[in-house]
């Protein structure tokens, strides 16, 4: 590519550009004096040397000149650099999370990425953070790169100016898996990135806490979570337990499998324990079903 596809690009291309400018011709310029004087010297045309005196505008020359190549090189050096620092007070934050070997994108809404999807044309703000040892995240596309440090937030910013899928790389050596250590940036159209924003928000949505629930349905005034029995037998290690239970006033033994404590949740009076009042509420009305899926899911690993 050539020509970097962010804000950030120019800066960097410009100075590169210049530098190799300057390299090229110094390198014209040096080694075409060099042959120049092997043959104008040469041994056979000059049996003996010269003794050369100092030549004080010579030496100004080369001392002045490369100086204020030096310094158009710092000017375009800090120009790019000033604006890698700067980062504007709009640009949409996403967290990164950096560990042997993946990296972890984060954004405002709570959504998390292995990929870098942002929207075309508006700016990023990367938060940097390592997990374990010093990444550092690259996105040669836009000539962006910034270490990830352990214990130490770092920060880069650029605005994308081109819709497309790119290379991200870790490029600072951190183990074995350091060349896997790779993702994508994803830039999409405004309207796109907004709908991919909100539906993968959606489906991010956290699952219902079953531990939590158990307090907040009141659940746990009867069912202790410890293995003492208060007015209902205890909801510890429930799963795979086999009780007597009355079904229709005959007595039978089961054993609590999912289907089970399914069961108990939305019709409790239909298996009741041997021993225990038949007073349960069924919970089909108070719990939706993801929270009826989620007190299943808690009680099967309540041990
Ligand atoms: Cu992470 Cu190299």
């Amino acid at each position: 590519m050539l020509r970097g596809l962010s804000n950030i690009a120019p800066g960097v291309d410009n100075a590169f550009i210049f530098i190799l400018i300057v390299s090229v011709a110094l390198l014209a310029l040096v080694t075409g004096v060099m042959v120049y004087f092997v043959i104008r010297y040469r041994r056979k045309a000059n049996p003996d040397s010269t003794e050369v005196e100092g030549n004080a505008a010579l030496e100004i020359a080369w001392t002045v000149i490369p100086t204020i190549i030096v310094l158009i090189m710092f000017y375009y050096g800090y120009k790019g650099f000033a604006l890698m620092r700067d980062v504007p007070d709009g640009a949409m934050p996403v967290k990164v999370d950096s560990k042997m070997w993946s990296w972890g994108f984060e954004y405002e809404n709570g959504i998390k990425s292995a990929d870098l999807v942002i929207p075309l044309n508006k700016p990023v703000k990367l938060s940097l953070n390592s997990e374990d040892v010093i990444h550092s995240l690259f996105i040669p596309a836009f000539r962006v790169k910034e270490d990830a440090v352990p214990g130490a937030e770092t920060v880069m910013w650029f605005t994308p100016t081109q819709t497309g899928t790119f290379d991200l790389f870790c490029t600072e050596y951190c183990g074995a898996g350091h060349s896997k250590m790779l993702a994508k940036v994803i830039v999409m159209e405004t309207g796109e990135f907004d709908k991919w924003y909100v539906e993968t928000a959606a489906k991010a949505k956290p699952k219902a806490d079953g531990r939590a629930l158990l307090d907040e349905k009141g659940c746990l005034i009867c069912h202790s979570i410890d293995g003492s029995v208060v007015v209902g037998p205890t909801l510890k290690g429930i799963f795979g337990r086999s009780s007597v239970v009355i079904t229709k006033g005959a007595e039978r033994t089961v054993v609590a499998d999912e289907e089970y404590i399914r069961k108990s949740l939305l019709a409790p009076n239909e298996d009741v324990v041997k021993g225990f009042p038949d007073i349960m509420p069924p919970q089909g009305e108070a719990m939706t079903n993801d929270e009826i899926e989620a007190v299943v899911e808690y009680l099967k690993g309540l041990k």
